[in-house]
């Protein structure tokens, strides 16, 4: 259908072809609806509320195929890191860095990616960039026959590749195994030891073959993955047993040392059952720790997806407490077809309601969001 459209000149792919519809970002100045397998849309709010595309944005022409819709975004020197992959070609997988102006700089590519894992997220320190290599794999043969076009590799050893966030290309680039540790979404990840120690945190898909056809079946636990950059020794220490998905943090913190987490309870994936915020310092406490120190269960036939979290003072956040904020969803009550956005006190120990929004149209399970001040919005 598509390839005739193109030939009648109904369809330009050139304008780009993804729904734009996993996530946005906001940098440089524009709002961006992402898609990985497309390049990012800018976009922007009209006064009534309606969304505008001003359209793809290749950054002058410097960005082909696609980005990840996982951009990270230096709270303090607001630089973007973010990928692309290529499910057919080598390398499989690019590392991209845009200046706070907008300006992309150079592809790196990653030729020590060898395999077309299936990137989906990755993670940043103050050094360094995090990327997962995991048991995932983009199937050629299958999207050339018309079959599965992603599958699981049982035999592969998950890695964790760790490169300098302004390498001008791979050499410095180091790769060290994490058996089984399938990281969908990273959380946070920072230095400790005076920059000889990386840490990582990501929701673990354990039954990683049930990830592509029964979500049902699908359990993720919440891993702290501790890489000794001297000795190249990995220790992992698990977060809590519960099944824990799409998390968020309080972005301020992306890169460096944070307490707090905030996971939705998969019920199953994408769909959630209720909220937890979890307590990173319990590790240091207890050897077999449960993090979890605050539940927020929406009840019979209620669902929410991924949180979010907003800091009460946009501008001030490092003068209060990491979770001096609130913790939003929307949530969707399938006995009654209503819809709400939903704003929780982050400090509390049951995450207290304290507003309900009622929407006039339901969002789907699964999307990622952000939460965007309306001073931002008023300037694109
Ligand atoms: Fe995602």
């Amino acid at each position: 259908m598509s390839i005739t459209r193109i030939i009648i000149g109904q369809f330009d792919p050139s304008n780009g072809f993804g729904p734009a519809n996993t996530s946005l970002a906001l940098f440089g100045g524009k709002l961006f609806a992402l898609y990985e397998s497309d390049i990012p849309y800018a976009i922007k709010l009209a006064p009534n509320g309606d969304i505008i595309t001003i359209g793809c944005h290749n950054f002058d022409g410097n960005l082909s195929i696609n980005m990840t819709a996982h951009p990270k975004i230096d709270p303090n020197t607001n630089e973007v890191f973010a990928f692309r992959y290529d499910p057919i070609l080598f390398p499989y997988l690019t590392y991209v860095r845009i200046h706070p102006n907008g300006v992309k700089s150079h592809d790196l590519p990653i030729f020590s990616m060898t395999r077309p894992s299936f990137v989906h997220d990755f993670a940043i320190t103050k050094n360094y960039a995090i990327f997962p290599d995991i048991q995932i794999e983009m199937n050629l043969l299958g999207l050339i026959t018309g079959g599965a076009p992603v599958g699981t590799n049982s035999r592969k050893v998950p890695r964790l590749g760790v490169i300098p966030r302004y390498a001008i290309d791979e050499s410095e680039m180091r790769w060290f195994e994490v058996p089984v540790f399938n990281m969908m979404h990273a959380i946070n990840a920072w230095e400790e030891d005076n920059g000889d120690t990386i840490v990582v945190i990501a929701p673990n898909i354990l039954s990683i073959e049930h990830f592509l056809k029964r979500l049902d079946l699908v359990h993720a636990k919440i891993e702290q993955v501790k890489i000794d950059l001297k000795t190249g020794r990995v220790s992992r220490n698990l977060m809590s047993k519960r099944n824990l998905e799409l998390a968020c943090i309080n972005r301020a913190y992306i890169g460096k040392k944070n307490k707090y987490i905030y996971a939705a309870i998969p019920d199953p994936l994408p769909k959630a059952k209720g909220v937890v915020k979890l307590d990173v310092s319990m590790l240091e406490i207890d050897q077999q720790p449960d993090c979890i120190v605050a539940t927020r269960i929406f009840g019979p036939n209620c669902f929410c997806s991924e949180p979010f979290f907003v800091p009460k003072d946009h501008d001030n956040v490092f003068a209060a407490d990491e979770d001096n904020g609130y913790v939003v969803c929307y949530m969707h009550n399938e006995s009654t077809r209503e819809s709400s956005f939903m704003v929780m006190d982050a400090k509390t120990h049951d995450l207290e309601i304290v507003a309900v929004v009622k929407l006039p149209h339901r969002v789907p399970y699964g999307f990622h969001g952000i939460f965007v001040k309306e001073s931002d919005l008023n300037m694109l």
